[in-house]
């Protein structure tokens, strides 16, 4: 089996590597290829990478390139996690809505819309590639935000899925909670990516038992910090919303709050350098525990399910994943993306039914979507020389669709202050 990583260069990759370790029985790689167009980094992270692999004695060989065809090539599956303009452009998605008293995050609102521009095109671009070389290859999709994303690559025919760990980070964390193991929690997740809720918690099964009112009875507490927001929400609603739901129940608070500290990519670049500077040791031959800092705990494990599933080498029956609507969300269109259990094989995803939603999910889901439908709409202008104005026009229609702006002074200010930030990136502006 033959995988390849594209933004292997990422200094999240060790936590992937970690766990293709670890679960090598599960996902038996023989070849893992790492690409990346920053060969500086590629080679730190790839040292590090071998050295994990060569502790844990896994005996797969990993390369390493910046030639993304050669990389690509025949590979089984190929892992998208790329940041296009890395963490300088995020600190630009963080920073200017701010300006307008709106929320500054790279996946939700105006920030969010930014990063769709500036990264379709190119997510597009690699899978055709992909696709010219191995038609049947499956593309694994962890860049954001993917819901617009894997939205986009299913619309051009790939056969791609979309994968994020909130899911799986609840699953661990409820196990421990109910001192269960992983793999007897299954979650009632619904929604679009990084705008879920859990809905119900089940024991052994889809149909298992529902212990999501025992588990907000004896660990509201612990779930409500963990989410940093007031217990009153899960106690009124019965439900978990996820963290990034906190970006709208508790927009203003949020705003206020980011307008007194450094942008979390400040943070996280701060993390960077002392992450590559940890992987240049030839000493260190595993993750450190400084990478637990960043957002993405298990997204490893995530990825060797999916890909184990979709490869027929094992792999959960059901996870949680980003894949077309059909029907099931009948509220939505059947080409919408949305982020639900799903059954998953070598065929690949198809959702488990879902019950009938509350007005209260449905409402902001659609209202959601109808947004990311427009922001698809303005980043596939983004690869073409469109004019000027049906670009500009389609990123305004987007801004003033998002629950979170929505008003026409802000929509109009925010538009131009994301063509100012992203000029370079958009070959209509
Ligand atoms: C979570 C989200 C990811 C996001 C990450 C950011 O894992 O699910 O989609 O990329 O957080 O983490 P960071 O450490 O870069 O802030
Ligand atoms: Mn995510």
């Amino acid at each position: 089996m033959k995988l390849a990583v594209v933004g292997g260069g990422s200094t999240y990759t060790p936590e992937l590597i970690d766990g293709f370790a670890r679960l090598r029985d599960t996902l038996p790689i023989e070849e893992l290829v790492l690409v990346d167009p920053a060969a500086d980094r590629l080679e730190l992270v790839g040292g590090l990478a071998r050295r994990i692999f060569a502790k844990q004695g896994h005996p797969g060989r990993i390369v390493t390139t910046s030639d993304l065809d050669a990389g690509v090539a025949d590979a089984d599956a190929v892992l998208l996690q790329l940041r296009v303009g890395g963490q300088a452009a995020r600190n630009q998605d963080e920073t200017w809505p701010l300006e307008c008293g709106c929320v500054g995050q790279e996946t939700t609102g105006a920030g969010g819309l930014a990063k769709a521009l500036r990264t379709v095109p190119v997510v597009l671009d690699i899978a055709e590639r992909v696709r010219r070389t191995n038609p049947d290859a499956w593309i694994i999709d962890f860049t954001n935000p993917v819901g617009i994303v894997t939205r986009a690559l299913l619309q051009a025919g790939h056969k791609a899925v979309g994968l994020c760990n909130v899911a799986i980070g609840f699953q661990r964390k409820f196990a421990r909670l109910l001192d269960v193991t992983p793999a007897e929690v299954h979650l009632d997740h619904v929604g679009l990516n990084h705008l879920t809720w859990e809905l119900g918690v089940r024991l052994g099964g889809p149909d298992g038992e529902n212990v999501l009112p025992r588990l907000l009875a004896e660990h509201g507490d612990a779930i409500a910090d963990d989410l940093r927001m007031p217990r009153a929400i899960t106690d009124r609603l019965g439900v978990v919303p996820s963290y990034y739901l906190r970006y709208f129940y508790a927009h203003d608070e949020v705003v206020r709050e980011l307008g007194t500290k450094p942008s979390r990519a400040a943070e996280v670049a701060a993390m960077e350098k002392e992450l590559l500077a940890m992987y240049g040791d030839p000493a260190l031959d595993e993750k450190p525990a400084l990478l637990a800092k960043r957002g993405g705990a298990f997204y490893s494990e995530a990825a060797v399910d999916l890909a184990s599933s979709l490869l027929g080498s094992g792999g959960s029956a059901v996870q949680v994943v980003n894949t077309y609507n059909r029907g099931t969300l009948p509220f939505l269109p059947d080409d919408a993306v949305i982020e639900v259990q799903a059954r998953v094989d070598g065929t690949g995803a198809t959702p488990l039914a879902v019950p009938a939603l509350d007005p209260l999910y449905a409402g902001l889901i659609s209202n959601v979507t109808a947004y990311e439908d427009l922001a698809l709409e303005a980043a596939l202008l983004g690869g073409r020389s469109t004019g000027r104005a049906g670009g500009r026009n389609a990123v305004f229609k987007a801004l003033l669709a998002h629950p979170l702006i929505g008003q026409f002074e802000y929509a109009e200010a925010l538009t131009d202050k994301l063509i100012a930030h992203n000029r370079e990136h958009l070959a209509w502006a």
